[in-house]
């Protein structure tokens, strides 16, 4: 199957949460999945995995665990993207020494999986295939830790759905921000920031009352404002640390 342009596959995309009862090829998958294997990583240390998921039961633990978010049920592949310094201490211990845990080690993992998760969006829906990810896997990494048996050393950073979209039931894509609010040419310009939120919370607002939803006028910042006012998930300290990594 001809794959599209990186290009034309970036300026289509939007998140996909509503899937057609069609496997995804077992070649076609391990072609994604190695595609997304060729992501930069930090100083070569390739410090992510991949649990692919296809089994229906471990989908529905996943799913509960992630707040009831029903796509995990019924996409074909989740798949739960890891941030991973397990094989690292390996390594350390193959030469008699340990890993020089940190913040630092934790940020390399994290953003090498989050790096080799994008890659694995891209190289699926430039097959035509939709995916969304899922930031609910890190409302109990541990219990996801425990159910795909991770070693120490592993959390899931987020997890990504894969399946063949029902295109009746789309959407629209999202409209983004203005351009200027996001790309900033030689230095960062706060210039106008808030009327550019103003016209963006307009944008948005449409967009949504067009796909039937409910929205508050401000769409954009009054929802930052009302969901974000407080620090959200604070067991992650807790919990990351319980699965092996450090934050200070
Ligand atoms: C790290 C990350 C976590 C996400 N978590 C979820 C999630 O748990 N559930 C969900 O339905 N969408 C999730 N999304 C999808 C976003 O809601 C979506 O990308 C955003 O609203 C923009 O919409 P679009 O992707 O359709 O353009 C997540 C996206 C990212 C990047």
């Amino acid at each position: 199957m001809q794959s599209q342009s990186v290009i034309d596959t970036l300026n289509s995309r939007l998140s996909i949460r509503n899937y057609i009862d069609r496997k995804i090829e077992d070649e076609m998958l391990d072609t994604i999945l190695n595609s997304a294997r060729r992501s930069p990583t930090s100083s070569n240390m390739q410090s992510y995995s991949f649990i692919v998921v296809r089994d229906q039961k471990k989908k529905r633990e996943l799913a509960k665990l992630a707040g009831n978010q029903k796509h995990i049920e019924t996409c074909d592949t989740f798949v739960a993207i890891c941030a991973d310094t397990s094989r690292l201490e390996n390594a350390c211990n193959m030469h008699g020494k340990s890993l020089g845990k940190g913040l630092e080690t934790t940020l390399v993992a994290t953003v090498d999986a989050s790096l080799a998760g994008m890659s694995l969006s891209l190289a699926a829906e430039s097959y035509g295939l939709g995916t969304v990810m899922i930031g609910g896997m890190r409302n109990h990494p541990d219990k996801v830790a425990e159910l795909l048996c991770f070693p120490k050393g592993v959390y899931v950073v987020f997890g990504m759905c894969i399946g063949w979209p029902d295109n009746d039931k789309k959407g629209n894509k999202k409209p983004r921000m203005d351009e200027t609010a996001i790309i900033h040419r030689e230095q960062y310009d706060t210039s106008d920031m808030e009327k550019k939120l103003n016209e963006y919370d307009n944008e948005l607002a449409e967009h949504y009352r067009g796909e039937g939803r409910e929205t508050p006028d401000a769409a954009y910042t009054a929802v930052i404002a009302n969901k974000f006012n407080q620090p959200r998930r604070t067991h992650l300290k807790g919990t990351l640390e319980e699965l092996g990594f450090k934050l200070d």
